[in-house]
């Protein structure tokens, strides 16, 4: 496909985004070059796989890789296809090795991906074949932020604490500066029949609780007062450079020096959140946030870094969905207990929630595939125009009520990376975290 000006689809001042980049195959097709073998991909955290060996399979967009602990103690990323006749040289989606054997001829690779068995080396090969030039394929780059393993395809992206940016990293720390956290094992995996970027635009999505989720906050004791838990009136947004973002309720300064106003449950987080500790990592405004942060292209974190969600684009109309929920390491049996209850209760295959948003993204990607339906852009718009960046000490985000403004950012972002022929150019010509009216 040749490479339009992206920018003709999306018209971020008025909120308008045309139908067909949720349902072009060929777009689809061009987001996997352009955006996944480009951006920095959550792989795996550091908990997962702790001993040498130690390996976890997951997805850069259609390239599968294999995260594995080496024996010098780093992470290698590795594509999951073999350099003979590429079939798949690991079948289980987690576990420990010395080495990954190709099922089809055999051939043998180490945990740095170097091949270190060729059956019939010499009597077929005749002692003649560039073992060394035939390593698995492997990351460009790969790197750590607080655990959380990172890599990228391109040789050319900007390391990856650049690459976050302040709200990127804020939005780690959701997590990472809970305490000692690990992965629970066993990550939830489902799958929807919808594009990938529904999903991502749905969690700056504060409008939809009230009337997707009504029977839930009627049936869950989590909702008992709605209002504290989805604030309206009383939301934070925070954009950053290359398409990341945290949105959602947020308690106000004056909230925030005070406790004593909203039960034991946010009375406790907010006294972890007035840490120094979190206050450094989190910083003031951020530090107030209880939205979702989203890490560009498909990393979600949930409320109060409890779980993280990556939506795994499998085709236009396919996303899987992969549900990672966090506890403290030396947290109590029966918290964690309550906690992977409170994370399966809420998301993932069995949650609440997310079967009420499943519902929604796959009829809403059904809407964008017809060739009448597609001539009416999908409507982003809400207050747009209507509010302002403030700045003032030192993080630069937006205090409003319900609104579109992480949805409009996703999209922005999404242009500048679809246009961009290398990253280069996308460095030097994406669109500037906004600033002032927005
Ligand atoms: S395809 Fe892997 S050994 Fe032949
Ligand atoms: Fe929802």
């Amino acid at each position: 496909m040749r490479s339009p000006d992206f920018q003709q689809y999306v018209d971020f001042d008025k909120g308008l985004v045309d139908r067909r980049i949720f349902s072009d195959p060929a777009i689809y097709d061009l987001e996997m070059e352009r955006i996944f073998a480009r951006a920095w991909n959550f792989v795996v955290h550091d908990s997962q796989i702790p001993n040498t060996g130690d390996y976890f399979m997951s997805w850069i967009g259609s390239d599968q890789v294999i995260s594995v602990r080496n024996k010098k103690g780093g992470v290698s990323v590795l594509l999951n296809s073999c350099r003979h006749r590429g079939a798949a040289v690991c079948r289980a989606e987690r576990g420990n090795t010395k080495t990954f054997v190709c099922p089809y001829h055999g051939w043998s690779y180490g945990l740095e991906g170097e091949l270190v068995g060729v059956p019939g080396f010499r009597d077929f090969y005749r002692n003649d074949l560039d073992r060394e030039g035939l390593a698995l394929g492997r990351a460009a780059q790969v790197a750590t932020y607080k655990g959380f393993v990172f890599a990228t395809m391109d040789p050319e992206a900007i390391p990856l604490e650049e690459y976050l940016g302040d709200v990127g990293r804020t939005g780690l720390s959701m997590i990472a500066d809970r305490g000692d956290v690990q992965v629970v094992d066993g990550v939830q995996k489902n799958v929807i029949g919808c594009n990938w970027k529904i999903a991502v635009d749905n969690l700056y999505d504060w409008y939809h609780p009230p009337v997707s989720h009504k029977s839930a906050v009627m049936v869950s004791p989590l909702f008992a007062d709605p209002d504290a838990v989805f604030a309206p009136m009383q939301q934070m947004v925070m954009l950053g450079d290359y398409g990341h973002g945290i949105g959602g309720p947020m308690w106000t300064e004056e909230e925030f020096q005070a406790a004593g106003q909203r039960g034991p449950m946010a009375d406790r987080l907010m006294a972890e959140r007035r840490t120094e500790r979190v206050q450094t990592a989190m910083g003031p405004a951020g530090s107030r946030s209880k939205g979702h942060p989203s890490i560009f292209p498909n990393l979600w974190i949930t409320l109060n870094g409890l779980q993280m969600c990556l939506r795994v684009p499998r085709g236009p109309y396919k996303t899987e969905f992969w549900w990672f929920t966090f506890v403290e390491k030396d947290a109590p049996d029966f918290i964690r207990k309550m906690m992977v209850q409170v994370a399966s209760h809420l998301f993932g295959p069995a949650g609440i929630l997310e079967q009420d948003d499943g519902e929604n993204w796959e009829l809403a990607s059904r809407g964008t595939r017809g060739p009448a339906i597609r001539r009416y852009p999908l409507h982003y718009g809400m207050g747009a125009g209507h509010d302002e960046v403030i700045e003032a000490g030192g993080q630069a985000r937006i205090e409003t009520r319900v609104n579109e403004h992480g949805q409009r950012w996703t999209y922005q972002a999404w242009c500048d990376w679809m246009s961009a022929k290398d990253w280069p150019e996308l460095k030097a010509n994406h669109t500037p975290a906004p600033r002032g009216r927005i």
